[in-house]
């Protein structure tokens, strides 16, 4: 009786692992279906080439960018555009089609600001001065948006940059979408105005909450010592009256 028992569980066992055997052998079979790899060579078609190339004059479904201001940043005539491609903005972002221009401006600002600093501040650093981490890791470091022709290129250069790359900086079309680059194009010139900004082209509120600030700049000042503060101070107090 007892030998029976185990000459069963050996059967069962040995069933159970060709049925194992036999479902890996099925998963083989999915994994090594027909197909072809990326750019792999095929008997099939007469040019040898497994992927086909496109068919004249056609675009592929999803591929029609004809707006060129909106997916390269520069205008018919090939300039970095000054003018942000608002209407289709406001198609391509959910929910900004409803929107005034106010909010869709603070809209663009919002998303602007989370997209540079995932993809821009490692190296452009959150202040757009270019010591982010990578750079301080070793990396090229990048100009400062600051400077005067950064200042005074129009929001397409931007797009413009981040579509193609800049030198050792790489595309991010392939992560970033045309409507964030623009975004982000409008979070770099409020970076830009937010560290010079003159006077006379703030809201009168503004001048009023920022002629307080100044009051308590110098505690402020001698509070942090010789760390640097205090020349950022006093570039605010010049004559010039830039910020
Ligand atoms: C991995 C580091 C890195 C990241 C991330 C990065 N950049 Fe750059 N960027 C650089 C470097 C380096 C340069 C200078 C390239 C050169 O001169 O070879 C540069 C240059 C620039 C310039 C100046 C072009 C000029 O005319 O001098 C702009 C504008 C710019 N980047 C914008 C961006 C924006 C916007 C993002 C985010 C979408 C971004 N960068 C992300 C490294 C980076």
């Amino acid at each position: 009786m007892r030998t029976e028992t185990k000459h069963t569980a050996a059967v069962y066992a040995l069933a159970l692992s060709a049925l194992l055997l036999l479902a890996t052998a099925c998963r083989q079979d999915m994994h090594d279906q027909a197909k072809y790899e990326p750019l792999e060579a095929s008997s099939f078609y007469a040019n040898g080439m497994a992927s086909r190339p496109l068919i004249a004059n056609t675009v592929p479904r999803g591929f029609l960018r004809e707006d060129t201001v909106l997916f390269t940043g520069l205008d018919a005539a090939g300039s970095p555009a000054a003018i942000y491609p608002q209407a289709s903005l406001a198609e391509r972002i959910p929910g900004a089609g409803e929107m005034s221009e106010k909010e869709l401006w603070g809209l663009l600002l919002k998303r602007g600001e989370t997209r540079y600093g995932m993809f821009c501040t490692p190296c452009h650093d959150p202040v757009g001065t270019g010591r982010g981490m990578i750079v301080q890791r070793g990396f090229k470091s990048p100009p400062s948006l600051h400077e005067e022709r950064l200042r005074e290129s129009p929001p397409g250069y931007f797009v413009n940059v981040m579509t193609e790359g800049f030198g050792q900086m790489s595309s991010y079309a392939p992560l970033v979408s045309p409507e964030d680059r623009w975004a982000i194009a409008a979070y770099i010139q409020a970076l830009q105005l937010s560290q010079h900004v003159r006077l006379a082209e703030l809201p009168a509120e503004l001048v009023h909450s920022f002629g307080e600030a100044q009051n308590e700049a110098p505690a402020d000042a001698a509070e942090h010592g010789s760390e640097g503060h205090g020349e950022e101070v006093s570039h605010g107090a010049d004559q010039s009256g830039e910020i």
